[in-house]
């Protein structure tokens, strides 16, 4: 594909915020607060902004630096900056985890439209916790209507995608991004003023060591790379749209930054309410499902408007949340199809939304009906969740590291990081340290211990 047919984002604002839309999702409100509640609290949330500082911010620049330079798609960048070498690999598994990732977050994703319209239907108000409880199980087991969603998700994916992405992506996370932020701060304020929310604040600030163990580590490590939307390809993707003048350092710190405080805040708005309302922080997957609705029913009893508005909002917004990373993720695999096979764009999307489709639907299926088929005890759904977070996204994530700090030329990774304002020297050298031997290090260590390979 020539230069002129790659769009830039339109402005510097717009590149952080579209990275910005990729990286804040279901990662950050949905799959965050069970992590935490699964993992310990305040300790995992300690190692978490530690592998964010060491992995996830080193490793986004990475990814600006490879795709700004090549201004490709991912498989294509290594060819282009590591060209006759077996680097184009890397590229390849980042299209990989994206298309297995897509498949089943758009099962999540489905569920947020349910949850939408359960909440523009006025049907939480009245519900006792355990009938929020009940009625999100009924949902997930029913075979068709989390399958429904799940496609007309897709097909909103896919809609945007076939529209022409950049101006769409632009233009939305511009709106949705700081009304999101808006909507989560006041939620945060509800959970923690609501009778018995204490333990809760005391689980998400109080760190307790002994919690943490090498699960917890690999956990915080996948949680990362998932919530910013690393080891895949998704932002170098997106860096090849930069303009050659936007600061890379600055735009990946921005960006770790506001899926920080996005996670943070959901889990300030779920746990006080979790235990206020008294839901065990490890409920898993359905945790933001079931306590979310019961928070905003609980906290404003007397106003059933403001928990209308509310509820309605929030729903609305995880939902576009996640479209904006769905949309990022889709991107991934239909420009590599497109560039790489000569589809045209159209088909190549088509391709990609009916193939993810399909394996969602057994996903969702795995859920329901299909519970009973376990493998290791994990659903297809969890399966799916492990091998991706937990193993692919970290591996991606070190060979990137070791492209960018061994492999690349250090002039490009120079220029590349110089462009847009002069990056002090120590910080160019502590991230090329980091991208040498702290980031692979640290994710060999983990995988070591915990998964004894590598
Ligand atoms: N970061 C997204 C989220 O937090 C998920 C995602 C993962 C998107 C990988 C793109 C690539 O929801």
């Amino acid at each position: 594909m020539s230069d002129e047919s790659r769009a830039n984002f339109g402005s510097k604002i717009g590149a952080i915020l579209a990275a910005a839309g990729s990286a804040v999702g279901l990662g950050n409100i949905w799959r965050f607060p069970y992590q935490t509640g699964n993992d310990g609290g305040a300790a995992f949330i300690l190692v978490y902004i530690g592998c964010i500082l060491f992995f996830g911010i080193p490793v986004m620049i990475a990814e600006f630096t490879i795709g700004r330079h090549s201004r490709s798609n991912t498989a294509r960048a290594y060819q282009i900056l590591a060209p006759g070498t077996q680097w184009k690999w890397v590229g390849r598994w980042g299209v990989l985890t994206g298309f297995l990732i897509l498949s089943y977050y758009a099962v999540v994703a489905g569920w947020t439209l349910e949850y939408f319209l359960q909440a523009a239907g006025n049907s939480f108000i009245g519900k006792t916790p355990e009938q929020f409880t009940e009625s999100f199980n009924t949902f997930t087991a029913s075979p068709w209507r989390s399958v429904l969603w799940l496609v007309l998700f897709m097909f909103a994916t896919h809609f945007i995608i076939v529209k022409g992405v950049q101006q769409g992506i632009e233009r939305s996370a511009k709106i949705l991004m700081p009304v999101l932020f808006i909507l989560l701060i006041i939620m945060a304020f509800c959970s923690v003023l609501l009778p018995g929310s204490g333990p809760g604040l005391e689980f998400l600030l109080m760190p307790d060591f002994n919690k943490v163990n090498s699960g917890v580590l690999l956990s915080a490590m996948g949680q990362t790379f998932y919530s910013l939307s690393l080891g895949m390809g998704c932002l170098c993707t997106y860096a090849s749209y930069f303009q050659s003048d936007t600061n890379l350092t600055k735009t990946a710190i921005n960006v770790a930054t506001i899926d920080s405080m996005v996670a943070i805040l959901a889990g300030l708005i779920i746990f006080p309410a979790a235990f206020s309302v008294g839901i065990q922080p490890d409920a898993g997957p359905s945790l933001v499902f079931i306590t979310l609705p019961n928070v905003l029913t609980r906290a404003f009893a007397g106003l059933p408007w403001l928990t209308y508005i509310l509820s309605t909002a929030f729903y609305l917004l995880l939902a576009l949340a996640a479209l904006t990373s769905t949309i990022s993720m889709h991107e991934v695999v239909t420009v590599y199809l497109h560039e790489e096979f000569k589809m045209s764009r159209r088909k190549a999307a088509w391709l990609v939304t009916s193939i993810c489709g399909f394996i969602g639907i057994i996903c969702a299926l795995s859920m329901g009906i299909g519970k009973e088929y376990t493998l290791f005890g994990m659903t297809l759904f969890d399966i799916f969740d492990f091998v991706t977070a937990k193993l692919m996204l970290p591996i991606g994530g070190f060979f990137i590291s070791i492209f960018t700090g061994w492999y690349l030329d250090k002039k490009i990774l120079h220029d590349e990081l110089n462009s847009g304002g002069h990056l002090p020297v120590f910080l160019y050298k502590a991230i090329v340290f980091i991208l040498r031997v702290v980031a692979p290090i640290g994710i060999g260590f983990v995988f070591i211990n915990e998964l004894g390979v590598l």
